[in-house]
């Protein structure tokens, strides 16, 4: 078994979303093994999405992230790392494949619904963070 993170954005948040992506998680097969809500201030936005900061979207990521709560949520399931990012579908909601959960609930490139960790390693950095 994996353990992974999703950070469930202040869109989703914001749009009365969440219930109903816990539970496409769970259907899925994922368990939750840890869940908050909370507001990310400017400092530990800008820590938790530091690998992007030389990108042009950098800034505008740290604004929406810190816009409004959001759900940290610590997932187990077989392959958990992989698997979320294909429940989670694209980056660009506008891109990702029907039945996905940035597809189902995000707007854009940007107001995409949800985050999961990229890597087992980098799971275990982002549980670290928030658990
Ligand atoms: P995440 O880290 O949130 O799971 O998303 P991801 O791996 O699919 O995408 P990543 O490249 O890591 O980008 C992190 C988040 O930054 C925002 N973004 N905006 N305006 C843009 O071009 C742009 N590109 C990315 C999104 O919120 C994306 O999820
Ligand atoms: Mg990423």
């Amino acid at each position: 078994m994996e353990t992974t993170l999703a950070i469930l954005k202040p869109d989703s948040v914001g749009a009365g979303n969440a219930g109903k992506i816990l539970a496409h998680l769970e259907e899925e097969g994922f368990t939750l093994r840890g869940l908050k809500v909370l507001r990310l201030g400017e400092a530990q936005a800008r820590e938790f999405y530091a690998v992007h900061k030389e990108r042009p979207f950098y800034d505008s990521l740290v604004a929406f992230m810190t816009s409004g709560p959001v759900i940290p949520v610590a997932l187990e399931r077989e392959n958990a790392v992989s698997f979320l990012r294909e429940v989670m579908g694209a980056t660009d909601s506008e891109q990702a494949e029907p039945g996905t959960l940035r597809n189902l609930y995000g707007t854009n490139i940007e107001q995409n619904a949800i985050h999961g960790s990229d890597s087992l390693e980098n799971a275990a950095t982002e549980l670290r963070f928030f658990f």
